[in-house]
C-alpha cells in the first residue's frame, strides 16, 4: 500500500521532537511529585525489599494529632455530628470526622462481615495481598450491609443522608461511586506510599474543589500502633495553590488518623494520605468508597463486577451509583443512553438488561449490516432494539 511519505511512522517520528510537541512538557512534568520529593525527602516510599527503618524522620515514622509536637495545639477535626463543622473540617484540613456515622448494631455487622470475609478469601486463596495488606475488593458483592452504604442507605450507615448531602455539595448532584474496597493493613506491613485519590487527573489539579470525594468506614478502632491512615492536614489546599503543573514546597508533617470504631472519615481527592504501618499483632481493616462525578471512568468496572442475584435486586439508586445508568458523556453500550440526562430510574440510558442479556448468553449486538444484509440478518432480535421498544413503551404508558 502507497501512502503519503508525512503519514510514515519514521516520517512522523522524525518531525516530533519533544520541544514541538502541542502539549508534552506539561503532560510529562512530573508534577508535583517532583517538587514534592524534592523539598520534602521524609516523603519518599520506603524500598519493600528492605526492613521498614524507624527514627530517621520518616512519613510513617509519626503518632497520632493530639500526641505531635507540630500539631497537638491546632484545631484539627475531632468526631462530630455537627454538619457546619464538617463542612469548615473540610474546607480548612481537607478531611472531617462523622462521629458514629456508624451505630452500633451496623459497625458490628460491617466488620464482622469484612472479618469473615478476609479470613473467606485467604481459604479459598482468592486474597489480594499488597505491600500494606490484605485488600477485599468489589465489597457490592459480599455482604448487603456493603449495598446499603454505597446507597447510603440509613439502615447501613445510620449518617447516610448527611453524606449524600456533603457530597452533593462537593461533586455536584448525580455523582456515582468510584469503588468500594478494604483496605488492611496488616501485622509488619509497609506503609502506602502518600498520594491522593484524585491522581490520575495530574499534572492538572483542581482549585477550586475536588473532583473525586473518599468515605472511609471505619469499623473498628485505629491509632498510631495498628495502621491506622496517614495524612497531611491541609495539604489539599497545598496542592490546590500549586495548580496544575505547580510546584510543592515544604509540607507539614504526616499523622496518624486517631479514630474510635463507626466514624466514618471523609477527605478530599486531593489530600496527601495512605495506609500506615501496622505494628500489632491484629490485621486492621477499614473500607474506602471513592465517589465521583457522573461522567468519570470508574476504578471499579462494575459493570461487569455485580453479581447477578445483586443486579437484579439493585434498586434504581444501586443501579445510579454503580454507573449502570448511562448519560451522554459516561457509559453509553451502542449508543444506549446518548443525551440521556443520567437520572436515576429513567429507563432511557438504564443499562441493566444489556448486562442482563449478556449473562443468559442473549446479548446481540449491531454488527456490518447494508441493503444486502439477508433477511435473517435484518430482522435479529438486535438487544438495542428491545432496549428502545421498551423505552417507548413506558413513555407510552406515562402519557
Ligand atoms: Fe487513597
Amino acid at each position: 500500500m502507497k501512502v503519503p511519505p508525512e503519514f510514515t511512522e519514521a516520517a512522523v517520528k522524525a518531525n516530533s521532537p519533544l520541544e514541538q510537541q502541542l502539549y508534552s512538557d506539561f503532560i510529562r512534568c512530573g508534577e508535583p511529585w517532583k517538587s514534592i520529593f524534592a523539598n520534602n525527602p521524609w516523603l519518599v516510599p520506603p524500598d519493600t525489599r528492605k526492613p521498614l527503618e524507624w527514627g530517621n524522620g520518616m512519613y510513617w515514622d509519626t503518632t497520632v494529632a493530639r500526641k505531635h509536637p507540630y500539631w497537638k495545639d491546632r484545631d484539627l477535626p475531632v468526631p462530630t455530628k455537627d454538619i457546619h463543622r464538617m463542612r469548615a473540617d473540610l474546607r480548612e484540613w481537607g478531611f472531617c470526622l462523622v462521629e458514629e456515622g456508624l451505630s452500633e448494631a451496623q459497625c458490628t455487622t460491617f466488620r464482622e462481615r469484612l472479618q469473615a470475609q478476609a479470613e473467606g478469601e485467604r481459604l479459598a486463596g482468592v486474597q489480594m495481598p499488597t505491600p500494606s495488606g490484605q485488600y477485599i475488593n468489589s465489597l457490592i458483592n459480599k455482604g448487603e450491609c456493603f449495598a446499603g452504604c454505597i446507597e447510603q442507605n440509613p439502615e447501613a450507615v445510620q449518617a447516610g443522608p448527611l453524606i449524600e448531602q456533603l457530597m452533593d455539595e462537593t461533586l455536584g448532584k448525580g455523582w456515582i461511586c468510584h469503588s468500594f474496597l478494604s483496605n488492611g493493613a496488616d501485622p509488619g506491613g509497609y506503609p502506602q506510599g502518600l498520594h491522593i485519590d484524585q491522581g490520575p487527573l495530574l499534572p492538572f489539579q483542581t482549585r477550586e474543589a475536588p473532583v473525586l470525594a473518599n468515605t472511609m468506614f471505619i469499623p473498628q478502632d485505629v491509632d498510631d500502633e495498628n495502621g491506622s491512615t496517614l495524612l497531611i492536614p491541609g495539604s489539599h489546599a497545598i496542592l490546590a495553590e500549586a495548580g496544575s503543573g505547580g510546584e510543592v514546597g515544604k509540607l507539614p508533617p504526616a499523622i496518624n488518623l486517631e479514630a474510635k470504631a463507626g466514624t466514618l472519615l471523609i477527605f478530599d481527592g486531593r489530600l496527601l494520605h495512605g495506609t500506615g504501618a501496622n505494628r500489632t499483632d491484629q490485621q486492621r481493616f477499614v473500607a474506602t468508597m471513592s465517589n465521583v462525578a457522573a461522567w468519570t471512568r470508574q476504578q471499579e468496572n462494575w459493570i461487569m463486577t455485580v453479581a447477578p442475584d445483586v443486579l437484579e435486586g439493585a434498586s434504581p439508586k444501586l443501579l445510579h451509583r454503580m454507573g449502570l445508568q448511562a448519560l451522554t458523556y459516561g457509559g453509553t453500550i451502542e449508543g444506549f443512553g446518548l443525551g440521556a440526562p443520567g437520572r436515576k430510574g429513567d429507563a432511557y440510558g438504564s443499562l441493566r438488561e444489556f448486562r442482563q442479556a449478556s449473562d443468559r448468553g442473549e446479548y446481540v449486538r449491531v454488527r456490518e449490516l447494508s441493503a444486502e444484509s439477508t433477511p435473517e440478518e435484518l430482522e435479529r432480535d438486535y438487544t438495542i432494539k428491545s432496549a428502545h421498544a421498551r423505552v417507548r413503551q413506558q413513555r407510552q404508558s406515562r402519557s
